[in-house]
């Protein structure tokens, strides 16, 4: 008998209210709106507020996810790169928040491909018989990372939650998820990092210590390239050529960065799915938060073939597919 699949059963997410926009950037920093909207596609983001945490943002995707479908979950992965502490691990106050019982809970941190990881950690859960239905979220509060006064992390980055339940089902209906491809480059770490405030440089005095630094061209560069490669592998694998994707759901970094990625592959712009411009760079909730704004408006529809694909620091990437299944009206 074949390994139960992962297949996608609930979906929801959830930002923070306080919305900042392109003009308020520019009237602090020497930057422009025209520069943001044209350079990376963002005109604005969702901020947390002050005590407004990862946790708060990932249980309010969780309970929308879990309440658009019947049941609970056994297990849940959360991706994300800045937990509410250090230590522990987030997920368990989130599955607490969500009444789960004592259900098995655990980060996996990926950055802005931790969402694609996560689902093939749940994946992998359900095909080895230790899971029935998983609920994964990617949850980021990002912007608590970013130096207030660097042009040219503030307009990228924005905060959110987006979440999705499995089940365990088979891999031939609708909503399963994989194969999957996955990989890093340690070596580039360097690239987009926060350096200190880990076991290998201590937290100093300095504050601009603990704000990510980012080479925005390299990354730019790597990201296109690894998701595109990442891309081809997965559908060769799942034996779909480029033509058969309806819809490319690319990690949302810069809608240059989806649109060259897209183009290398050979595919059509308009498949490109994009909410970019409303919520920035949400890292490991970016591509749950795509999914759920493009079956609201209908740009994603029952029977599309979807494209998954993430990039992020560590280096990581990683790529999936599914077809996508009727969940019913979202509420
Ligand atoms: N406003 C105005 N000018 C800015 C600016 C801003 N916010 N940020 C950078 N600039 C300037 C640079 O200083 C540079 O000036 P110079 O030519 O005088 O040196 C110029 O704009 C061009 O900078 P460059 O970095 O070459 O621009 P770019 O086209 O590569 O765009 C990014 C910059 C950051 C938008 C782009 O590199 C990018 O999106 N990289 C990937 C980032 C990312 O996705 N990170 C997360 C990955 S998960």
């Amino acid at each position: 008998m074949p390994a139960p699949a992962a297949v996608l059963t609930g979906l929801g997410s959830w930002l923070p209210t306080k919305v900042l926009a392109n003009h308020e950037i520019a009237a602090r920093l020497d930057t422009s709106d025209e520069w943001i909207r044209t350079r990376t596609g963002i005109r604005e983001r969702r901020v947390a507020g002050p005590g407004e945490s990862t946790v708060d943002l990932a249980v309010g995707a969780g309970r929308k996810a879990l309440a658009s479908t019947d049941g609970g979950a056994d297990v849940v992965v959360l991706a994300t790169a800045t937990p509410d502490q250090p230590c522990p691990a987030s997920a368990p106050q989130v599955a607490a928040r969500l009444g789960l019982g004592t259900a098995a809970a655990f980060d996996v941190n990926a950055v802005c491909s931790g969402f694609v990881y996560a689902l093939a950690t749940a994946a992998g859960f359900i095909a080895g018989g230790i899971a029935e239905r998983v609920l994964v979220i990617g949850a980021d509060t990002f912007t608590t990372l970013i130096d207030p006064e660097d042009r040219t992390t503030v307009p990228i980055f924005g905060d959110g939650a987006g979440a999705v339940v499995l089940r365990a089902g088979d891999a031939d209906e609708p909503g399963a998820f994989g194969p999957f491809d996955l990989h890093s480059e340690g070596e580039h770490a360097d690239l987009l990092w926060v350096e200190a405030g880990g076991s290998r440089r201590r937290l100093s005095d300095d504050p601009g210590d603990r704000f990510l630094a980012m080479q925005g061209t390299a990354v730019f560069r790597h990201a296109c390239a690894r998701m595109a490669e990442s891309s081809r592998t997965v559908l060769e694998r799942a034996g779909w050529m480029v033509g058969d994707v309806d819809r490319f759901v690319g990690h949302q970094a810069n809608i240059r960065i989806l649109q060259a990625t897209a183009k290398q592959l050979g595919m059509p712009a308009d498949a490109v799915v994009a909410n970019i411009d409303r919520v920035g760079n949400t890292s490991a909730a970016s591509i749950p938060l795509a999914l759920d704004d493009a079956r609201r408006d209908g740009t994603l529809a029952p029977g599309n073939r979807v494209l998954l694909s993430a990039f992020g620091a560590g280096l990581t990437w990683g790529s999936t597919v599914l077809r996508w299944p009727d969940l019913g009206q979202p509420s």
